[in-house]
């Protein structure tokens, strides 16, 4: 292989979707294929109205509507898609094992193995192999080993490239990346494969920022990049509960240390807690990996960032609980946001959820608002966590698609995600409407506390009394 001219990508999620489209927008000389089991989500990706794409990411859709089916194609013919390839991509989803050895902590890895026996069974020419899901360390040789073993005699190279796409800004990361980490085999031929995959990003990206490393290294740089960044939330939240203490405001804090440039003023945004696809499921993964070597004290420090979130979401909950006269049964609280953080519509593992829960457990009547989640999303989170029948959820719950419904006769208004739309509400009219005494929770210090009071408000903010 002298040029990577064929890109096929396994999984047209949040991962692969904007990836792909992002590398054929950057490559018009490279036919790159997105292909996937899910027949809906490609009909999806294939949709003429491209407002019905399954991902919202902002700028995602001009870039799907200048390069599809010119060198960009979304398709469910996998079998053909990796035949053709030069390098395969494998951006499948690997949740959180829910059953068996490691429930709850380990990845479940059993959709990038079926990638891999199908990658083996199809594959007549060498190719080069790209994990892009979030995987443990090692993962990468155990894709090699089924790869070599049931293959057809062909050469497979594995490398290890992991993504640091944030979404609501995954295009803005992917057409401007800090880095891009490329791991792989100090082999001859590993080292090859590297530098074909690195031409790739050499495209758009200065080679500087293009870091080749071992496979390992590569695998493990992602979940601690991941742990890192968690642990900034979770350490500036555990200040904001000590802040609602005493008179300290947790965004003064955050300013103060953020100006040390060995701290950074980055992500040390005080919230009702992190949620999204990664941080929680790479955290458990390093404190799983960290366990299975016997490395008991380093499992238990990365641990204690997931138990503060917890903590921090919780707390939220029991604010609202104990401000309202420690009773919420049958009180209607309006929840702005269900999305785990602005400019996305996805809800995996949002803060929103458990906050949710723990007001229904006391039978609060919750209205949702959120301007990209979808009703079905709404309940689909809640029946998941099997707290009670889906039945009860909907007896419970109500999702509008107007952030004014149901506003008459509200106790409350939690804010759990920070969209902007929030900021230009006419605060006045909604206290207006509102019963009184009204009560705003802001899970996100998204508004102005001195307006809020103003207006009439009894407003509550994390880490400021
Ligand atoms: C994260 C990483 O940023 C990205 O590099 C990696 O590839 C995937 O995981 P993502 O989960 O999309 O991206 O979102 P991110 O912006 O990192 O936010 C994660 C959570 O932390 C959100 O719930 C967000 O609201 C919360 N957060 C973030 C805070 O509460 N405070 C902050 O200061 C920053
Ligand atoms: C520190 C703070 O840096 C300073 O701002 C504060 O006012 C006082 O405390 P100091 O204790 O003098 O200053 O030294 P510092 O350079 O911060 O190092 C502290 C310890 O951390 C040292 O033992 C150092 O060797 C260690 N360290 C520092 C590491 O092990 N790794 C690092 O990357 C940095
Ligand atoms: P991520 O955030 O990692 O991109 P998603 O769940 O959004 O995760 O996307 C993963 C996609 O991978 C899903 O659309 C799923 O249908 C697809 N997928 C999972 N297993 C396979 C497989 N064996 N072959 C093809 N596609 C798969």
């Amino acid at each position: 292989m002298k040029k990577i001219t064929k890109i096929c990508c396994i999984g047209a999620g949040y991962v692969g979707g904007p990836t792909m489209s992002v590398i054929a927008k950057k490559c018009p000389h490279i036919q790159v294929t997105v292909v996937d089991i899910n027949h809906d989500r490609i009909a999806q990706w294939n949709d003429s109205n491209l407002d019905n794409l399954p991902i919202y990411e902002p700028g995602l859709k001009e870039i799907v509507a200048e390069t599809r089916n010119k060198n960009l194609f979304f398709s469910t013919e996998v079998d053909k898609a990796i035949d053709e390839a030069d390098v395969v991509f494998i951006s499948v989803n690997t949740p959180t094992k829910t059953y068996g050895k490691g429930k709850g902590q380990a990845a479940d890895l059993k959709f990038i193995e079926l990638c891999a026996r199908n990658i083996a069974k199809v594959a007549k020419t060498d190719k080069i192999v790209v994990e892009k899901s979030t995987l443990p360390v090692r993962t990468a040789g155990a894709i090699k080993n089924i790869l070599d073993n049931t293959g057809n005699g062909v050469n497979f190279e594995i490398l290890s490239n992991p993504e640091f796409l944030a979404e609501g800004t995954a295009i803005q990361d992917l057409l401007h990346a800090d880095r891009v980490l490329i791991g792989g085999d100090e082999t001859p031929s590993g080292q090859k494969a590297k530098n074909l995959l690195s031409e790739v990003y050499e495209n758009w990206l200065p080679k500087d920022r293009i870091l080749q490393t071992n496979v390992w290294s590569s695998e493990l740089s992602k979940l601690v990049a991941n742990a890192f960044l968690a642990q900034r939330v979770s350490s500036i939240n555990s200040i904001s509960a000590l802040c609602e203490k005493t008179d300290a405001n947790v965004e003064e804090v955050a300013r103060a240390i953020g100006y040390d440039s060995r701290i950074g003023y980055k992500f040390l945004n005080s919230s009702v807690g992190f949620g999204g696809s990664c941080f929680q499921k790479d955290i458990l993964n390093l404190v799983y990996i960290s366990q299975s070597l016997g490395l008991q004290e380093v499992a238990d420090y990365w641990e204690q960032v997931i138990i503060m979130n917890d903590y921090q979401k919780r707390r939220f909950a029991d604010n609202i609980i104990s401000t309202l006269y420690n009773t919420v049964s049958g009180k209607k609280i309006i929840f702005y946001g269900w999305a785990f953080k602005k400019d996305t519509n996805d809800t995996r593992e949002s803060a929103a959820i458990y906050v949710a829960d723990a007001l229904l457990e006391e039978r609060a009547e919750l209205t949702v608002y959120d301007p990209q989640v979808k009703e079905q999303t709404v309940f689909r989170d809640l029946d998941y966590l099997n707290t009670r029948t889906p039945e009860e959820n909907k007896n419970l719950v109500k999702v509008v698609k107007d952030p004014l419904a149901n506003i008459e006769n509200a106790h409350a208004i939690a804010i759990l995600t920070e969209w902007d739309e929030f900021k230009t509400y006419d605060w006045q009219k909604i206290y207006d409407k509102m019963l009184k005494p009204a009560f705003l929770f802001d899970g996100r210090r998204l508004l102005d506390k001195e307006k809020m009071e103003r207006i009439g408000f009894n407003y509550y903010r994390i880490g400021q009394v």
